[in-house]
């Protein structure tokens, strides 16, 4: 068997919380110029995803109010709302964020958009910031 270094966590995107991606993706892609690069809608988000180098900055505007993005907006206005690293062993990660005693908001990895399959952390234990781990 061959043996794969593990390499280490990448930034895959930065979730961002909007009210109306009509309203703020011109700044992002017109005015900073990052690229636009096609989501598919996720978790009840409307997704605008942008390259900014090996990484995508996700715009993520609710499709209703009681969505985890609407409430989010709701209770704390638009602004960032998770960051993802991209890991190569999702599962071996969780098993040591268990066994360091980070709460999980995802016992098991579910898919996520693109067929990834991804976890979240629980913020309080990470300084007050939503993680999402998924599986390069
Ligand atoms: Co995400």
């Amino acid at each position: 068997m061959t043996h794969v270094p593990r390499r280490a966590p990448r930034i895959a995107h930065i979730g961002i919380a909007v009210r109306a991606l009509d309203d703020i993706l011109p700044f992002y892609r017109d005015v900073l110029g990052l690229p636009e690069v096609p989501l598919a809608d996720s978790d009840g988000a409307r997704i605008a995803g942008l390259a900014a180098g090996a990484s995508l900055v996700e715009l993520l505007e609710a499709e209703a109010p009681d969505s985890p993005i609407g409430k989010f907006v709701t209770n704390r206005g638009p602004g960032i709302h998770h960051i993802c690293f991209a890991v190569d062993d999702l599962d071996d990660t969780l098993a040591r964020c268990r066994s360091a005693g980070v709460r999980l908001i995802d016992d098991t990895p579910r898919l996520g958009a693109e067929g990834k399959r991804i976890a979240f952390l629980h913020p309080s234990a990470t300084a007050g910031v939503l993680i999402e781990l998924s599986e390069s």
